[in-house]
Formats: C-alpha cells, sequence, structure tokens
C-alpha cells in the first residue's frame, strides 16, 4: 500500500526519492508526491504514476533534503489534492503519512477548529497539529511528540519544518518505518527496497519512538524524551532481486522462479544428516497444541487450505482455515490448546494483524509463515518459519505461495515425525520432483498463452473446477485471474456448479478443470460432462496417469498431496497471458495493492 521514502544529504534528493518511490510501485498506489527543500518547500503531486510525477517535478529545483510518498486512497478519492506530501496552513510543515488516523474527527473537532482543511484525507489532521502545538510551545520536537501521543490508529511519518531544515522527524505505529545510515547522508523508508540504492544499513523503529534525522547523525527517542540506542542491521536483498533484468514482467520471472525457490527450500530446511532443520520450540509447539488455527488472507488463505490437508493427512493434527478478515471480528470457540499459525508473504496484513494482537493478549502461541522475517507479523508472533522465497514484487503472488504451501508440507512432515507417525514420504526428495516438474512446464509457455489466447481473449468470465486439492488450487486460479486480468473468474468444487452455477453456462463459457486427483478423476470428469453439454468451452489440466484423450495439458508425476504446487502453474501462466493479451498492467493491477496494511 502506501510507501514512504526521505533523504537528507548532499546529493540531488529529486532523483533518490524518485528512483525511491520506483521500487515501491509494486506495492500498489493511485497517486504519488514529493517534496524538496531548496530555498522554499517544493511540493509536486500527481495522481497516477511515478512517471506523470516525474514529468510534473521541476527538474531546475536544487535541493538535498526532501520526503516522498505513494498513496492507495482510504480516505478521500485518488487525486492530487489527496496525494502526499500535506502542508500545513501556514505552508511552513510538510508530511507523508502511511496507514490510518481512526480519530481523525474527533481530533479535529477537539483542536481544530475554524482550520480550513485543503484534502478529505485522515491525513491532514497530523499535520494541521504539529503546526497548532509548535505555535503554541514554539518547539517543533515537542509539537511532534505531542500531535504523535494523541493519534489513535497506525501510522508511519516523515515531516518536514521550514524552520528547522537540517532535520527530518520520524515516528511509527502498527505501519513499518526504517531509517538507512549512509556517510554524509542518511534515508528514511517504508521499505529498505527503496532505498537499497544507496544503503544496506538500515535502523528499525519501534512504535512510540521518535526520531530525528540529521545529515550526520540519527536520533531516536522514546516518547518522554530518553534516548534509545539501536544497531542497525544489513538488508540481505540483492538488489538485483529486486530488478526485472530481461523479464518483461516481475510477474513472469517470479512464475519462472519457482523451481529454484523450492530447491533453496530443500536446502534451508534440511540440516547435514538430511533431516529437517527446525527450530526446537516450533516442533514442541506443534507437538502440544490440540488444534491449529491457520489464519490468512487472499493467495496466501489459498495456500492455508492445503496446509489444512497436509496437517491432517500427514501430521493427523486437526486443522481449521480463516480468513483473517472475518475471524477478527468472529472468534469461534477454540480448543483448549490452539495454535496459531499465520501465513503471510509480505507478513504486514493489518487484517492477521488485529487477530495476532488479540490472540496474544490471550496467551496463546502463534507461529508466523512469511517472507520477509522482520515483518511485523513475525517480530510479534512466538515464532517464525521463512519462506525463502526471495522478495515477491507483482501484486498477483506466485513463487511465495508455492513457497507457503512446501514450507506447510515440510511442517507437517516435521510434526507427523516428532510424533511417531510412521510415513512413506521423504519431503526433500519430493520436493526436489516438484521443482523439476515445475521447469518443466516453465518451458512450455507457449501451451499456455495458446490456452489463454483460445478460452480468454474475449471472454467476460470464467470457472475454475476442482474436486480435493484440485477445488482449492482452482480458487486460486481464479484469484490469480480475476486480479490481473479483470474478468470475472470463480472457482467452485467440482459438484457445486450444478447446485446453481450451472445456470450461468452458455455457449462458450470457459470452464477450466484440474484432475490430478486419482480418487475423483471419474467425478470431475462427469462433472466437465455437465457443462460441455451446456455449451462450455473446456479445458482439462490433468496428472500424467491420471490423463484422457483431448486434456489441454498433463502436467508431470508428482506425490499426490504435492500436486497443487505445480498444477498452479499453468494457472498462474495462463492468467498471465490473458492479462497479457487485454494490455493490463500485470504487475500492478488497478486498486490492489501488493501489501495491504489497513483493515
Ligand atoms: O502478504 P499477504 O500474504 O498477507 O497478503 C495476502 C493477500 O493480500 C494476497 O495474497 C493477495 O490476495 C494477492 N494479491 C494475491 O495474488
Amino acid at each position: 500500500m502506501c510507501g514512504i521514502v526521505g533523504y537528507i544529504g548532499n546529493e540531488d534528493t529529486k532523483e533518490i526519492l524518485l528512483k525511491g518511490l520506483e521500487k515501491l510501485e509494486y506495492r500498489g498506489y493511485d497517486s504519488a508526491g514529493i517534496a524538496v527543500r531548496s530555498e522554499d518547500m517544493n511540493v509536486f503531486k500527481v495522481k497516477g504514476r511515478i512517471a506523470n510525477l516525474r514529468e510534473a517535478v521541476d527538474e531546475s529545483v536544487h535541493a538535498t533534503t526532501g520526503i516522498g510518498h505513494t498513496r492507495w486512497a482510504t480516505h478521500g478519492e485518488p487525486s492530487e489534492t489527496n496525494a502526499h506530501p500535506h502542508q500545513s496552513s501556514t505552508g511552513r510543515f510538510t508530511l507523508v503519512h502511511n496507514g490510518v488516523i481512526e480519530n481523525f474527527e474527533e481530533l479535529k473537532r477537539d483542536y481544530l477548529e475554524g482550520v480550513n482543511f485543503a484534502s478529505e484525507t485522515d491525513t491532514e489532521v497530523i499535520v494541521q497539529l504539529i503546526e497548532k502545538f509548535a505555535l503554541e510551545s514554539g518547539n517543533t520536537l515537542e509539537a511532534f511528540r505531542k500531535t504523535v501521543s494523541l493519534l489513535h490508529g497506525s501510522y508511519a511519518l516523515a515531516v518536514l519544518d521550514s524552520e528547522n531544515p537540517d532535520e527530518i522527524f520520524v515516528a511509527k505505529n502498527k505501519s513499518p518505518l526504517l531509517v538507512g545510515l549512509g556517510e554524509d547522508f542518511n534515508v528514511v523508508a517504508s521499505d529498505s527496497m527503496a532505498m537499497l540504492q544507496v544503503t544496506d544499513q538500515f535502523v528499525e523503529l519501534m512504535d512510540e519512538e521518535v526520531v530525528i534525522v540529521k545529515q550526520d547523525n540519527v536520533e531516536l527517542q522514546k516518547l518522554d524524551g530518553t534516548t534509545v540506542e539501536r544497531e542497525p542491521f544489513t538488508a540481505e536483498i540483492d538488489a538485483s532481486d529486486i530488478e526485472k533484468g530481461t523479464y518483461p514482467h516481475f510477474m513472469l520471472k517470479e512464475i519462472d522462479e519457482q523451481p529454484f525457490v523450492m530447491r533453496n527450500i530443500i536446502q534451508e530446511y534440511q540440516d547435514e544428516n538430511d533431516d529437517i532443520k527446525l527450530d526446537e520450540d516450533i516442533r514442541k509447539a506443534m507437538s502440544e497444541c490440540d488444534r491449529v488455527y491457520i489464519i490468512a488472507a487472499g493467495t496466501s488463505y489459498h495456500a492455508g487450505l492445503i496446509g489444512k490437508e497436509f496437517l491432517e493427512k500427514i501430521a493427523e493434527v486437526p486443522t481449521e482455515v480463516h480468513v483473517a478478515s472475518e475471524f477478527s471480528y468472529n472468534f469461534p470457540l477454540l480448543s483448549e490448546k490452539p495454535l496459531f499459525v499465520f501465513i503471510s508473504q509480505s507478513g504486514e496484513t493489518a487484517d492477521l494483524r488485529s487477530v495476532l494482537v488479540e490472540t496474544n493478549k490471550l496467551g496463546h502461541p502463534a507461529l508466523t509463515l512469511t517472507n520477509v522475517p522482520g515483518s511485523t507479523l513475525s517480530r510479534e508472533a512466538t515464532y517464525t518459519m521463512h519462506l525463502h522465497a526471495g522478495p515477491e514484487i507483482a501484486v498477483a503472488s506466485t513463487k511465495a505461495y508455492t513457497a507457503q504451501m512446501a514450507v506447510l508440507a515440510i511442517l507437517a512432515v516435521d510434526t507427523a515425525r516428532a510424533k511417531g507417525l510412521t510415513l512413506d514420504f521423504d519431503p526433500m526428495k519430493e520436493l526436489g520432483i516438484v521443482s523439476s516438474a515445475m521447469e518443466s512446464l516453465c518451458d512450455q509457455k507457449e501451451v499456455f498463452e495458446q490456452i489463454a489466447r483460445d478460452y480468454l481473449s474475449t471472454t467476460r468470465n470464467c470457472f475454475f473446477i476442482g474436486r480435493g486439492l484440485d477445488y482449492f488450487v482452482g480458487l486460486e486460479g481464479a484469484l490469480k485471474l480475476k486480479e490481473i486480468s479483470y474478468i470475472q473468474a470463480e472457482g467452485f468444487a467440482g459438484g457445486e456448479l450444478k447446485h446453481g452455477t450451472i445456470a450461468l453456462i452458455e455457449d462458450g463459457t470457459p470452464v477450466i478443470a484440474l484432475a490430478t486427483q486419482e480418487h475423483v478423476n471419474s467425478s470431475i470428469r462427469s462433472n466437465v460432462q455437465e457443462v460441455v453439454t451446456r455449451g462450455a468451452n473446456d479445458c482439462i489440466i490433468s496428472l500424467e496417469g491420471l490423463d484422457r484423450e483431448g486434456d489441454a495439458f498433463v502436467i508431470p508425476n508428482v506425490h499426490s498431496l504435492l500436486t497443487p504446487l505445480v498444477s498452479v502453474l499453468p494457472l498462474q501462466l495462463i492468467s498471465y497471458y490473458a492479462a497479457l493479451h487485454r494490455d493490463c498492467d500485470v504487475d500492478k493491477p488497478r486498486n490492489l495493492a501488493k501489501s495491504v496494511t489497513v483493515e
């Protein structure tokens, strides 16, 4: 969602800020802006892309201090006026903000009567409050602290004061924010990726701290003014991981990376005796719990559905899977010894965090599976398992999804072994086979491009059907297709269509069916017949050995429980090409954000 950058040093800040914002584009946004300080404060804002912002920025302005922002609209439509940075009434203070201020209306009413607001945002309240308190106390830091202590909600803030040109004031609550360290310069970023261009040394900021960032010094303080010391960490992201290289889109690159990600996971979770390498505390938590509650959203929820099958079938652990946004307001009756498993690529999803806050209050153990180990959900949970998928930039999740399933399979096998269950399943060997199968699919992209052309060029809708594990993969296929191609797509259990939805089947309606599960192979094929009889254009993707004449594609044989890791690749590629054929912005689909940090 929203992104923040800031720079204070000797270089031309415009270019550093713009490049930083470009690195955050993948998170999703609808407007952007920067403020750079030369003699005066210069604010440039646009609706739309960073490319538009580049055009709007006055090249002749030379400045060495500035802040920038990408906005994903919550309060107020996407527009130039509502874009950040926002300024106080006199123009003295300029601010960027990530998050949502829940009590902005109360603050307006209680403190800012008579102040004219330029925008419809919750954010503007913050900058107006800072100005009011600064005028009253004559001290910017005090005004900033007082403002921050009044805010309810989530925020990451960076503020410039025209009367203190050598400082950027920074604070956060719930939303991530980092300060990056350099020689003769310092930076601010909501994600280290934005500033890897200038440094890999970052200091993590905590809630209820304020930070004064100068060119040659960074001072962390608690809200009461006491100084905080914190060592920087090295961001271990290879800058080339966040470049497209020769690929036209990140999504295609990330689909192609999946065989490598599988091998990476094998390496990371295997010890020198070929046993599973897992934190003993996680092993203990898994064997002590009487039920696992998986909490997730979107694609990660779909991985959770498969994870339930692994945990129940391999490890015999009763497991429930819940959509995070529903769970947080409707806690079910819990078992006596629950273990919560949060699955999140980004580790920042607000819907999951609000569940975690509650489960922490109740004292239940929590395990986060994430691609970003330092993320909020990772820090606040009892345990973390890393997905090792490498940075995922495209909004549509691909390699993180298959990594989530692979890590869940390893967790299930480890739990089964710890319980002494007899297993005929070596997860590392099987994941190796999955990796090779994935490779062979990635080498046949032209087939999926043709399927997308034949079935999806002009259609308005599409159905995905499957039974058992295939049903869950169908849900993910439908999500992938709709989020990037805007085709209305739905996933259904094969037997369920005839209970209502079959009414929507007309001549030529595409129905993509998965047939990778032996025990339901005949039934899913009957379901395909039911829709074909009513005019559907069927496309069956089956597993080697279960294939029949006329199937559109046959995936190589892998362990029956792990078929979802492979059968999803055709669906990812078909969605990719369908979006491409429709001239959609594949990596940055409309209205979506990579990291959904508001509830
Ligand atoms: O970062 P998370 O895994 O917590 O994100 C959850 C969903 O927002 C995410 O999976 C979303 O559905 C993706 N855009 C799907 O491609």
